[in-house]
């Protein structure tokens, strides 16, 4: 196990999922990816998490992501709680979670936290694009759920940056202004920002969201 960082290759592997077997570098061919763990199956924050992630199936599809979800749990124990998921969150759950019960993904990817739990993986996430380059790890302990707008809005920030060539300043939602990349110079501007710009330092140039009409 090695800690991984952001600007990694996050690490291939083949895993028994609810969706059959994938090899994982494979399975996301040119999509951006999320990977994230759940402590356990048949638990009733993980169980609104992944519902959450179903109902959110189109945001994601839309962004070209892939998402898988996992834990040390079997096969047949995530079959009979995706039933309790869909029962109860109103929803069908539409992507693969992985079977990690030899821990081989878990340990690859440092999600179980031994001072925290030495045996269930803590709630990690990790975003990965096409190149799978990681680009966003966060772990949030397990009494938490998730927020996956939190993690829809990194992921549009993080294609905004390599798409357009913009960041996104503090507290930024979808619609707000947007941070002209340091690497573009002054030249470049008019050319790749027709929306104009606002220059309130030479270091802080602001502009209109580029890919809204
Ligand atoms: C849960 O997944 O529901 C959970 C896990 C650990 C502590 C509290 C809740």
């Amino acid at each position: 196990m090695s800690t991984i960082r952001l600007g990694d290759t996050a690490p291939n592997f083949t895993a028994q999922t609810t969706e059959g077997e994938i090899n994982f570098h494979n399975w996301l061919g040119d999509s951006w990816g999320v990977l994230f763990s759940h402590p356990a199956d048949y638990t009733p924050v993980c169980t609104t998490e992944l519902g959450t992630v179903a109902k959110y199936s189109d945001e994601f599809n839309k962004r070209n992501v892939k998402v898988a979800a996992l834990s040390v749990d079997g096969e047949e124990s995530h079959h009979g709680w995706i039933k309790d998921i869909n029962e109860t969150q109103n929803t069908t759950v539409n992507f693969p979670i992985i079977a990690d019960e030899d821990r081989n993904v878990s340990t690859l990817y440092d999600m179980i936290h031994p001072n925290a739990d030495s045996k269930l993986t803590v709630r990690s996430v990790f975003i990965i694009d096409p190149d799978k380059k990681v680009k966003l790890t966060i772990t949030y302990p397990a009494s938490t759920g998730r927020n996956f707008d939190e993690i829809l809005r990194v992921i549009d920030s993080l294609q905004l940056t390599a798409y357009h060539k913009v960041a996104t300043p503090a507290n930024w939602k979808h619609g707000d202004d947007c941070v002209i990349v340091p690497a573009v110079t002054n030249e470049d501007i008019p050319s790749l920002f027709p929306k104009g710009h606002t220059e309130i330092k030479p270091y802080l140039r602001i502009t209109p969201q580029p890919n809204l009409n």
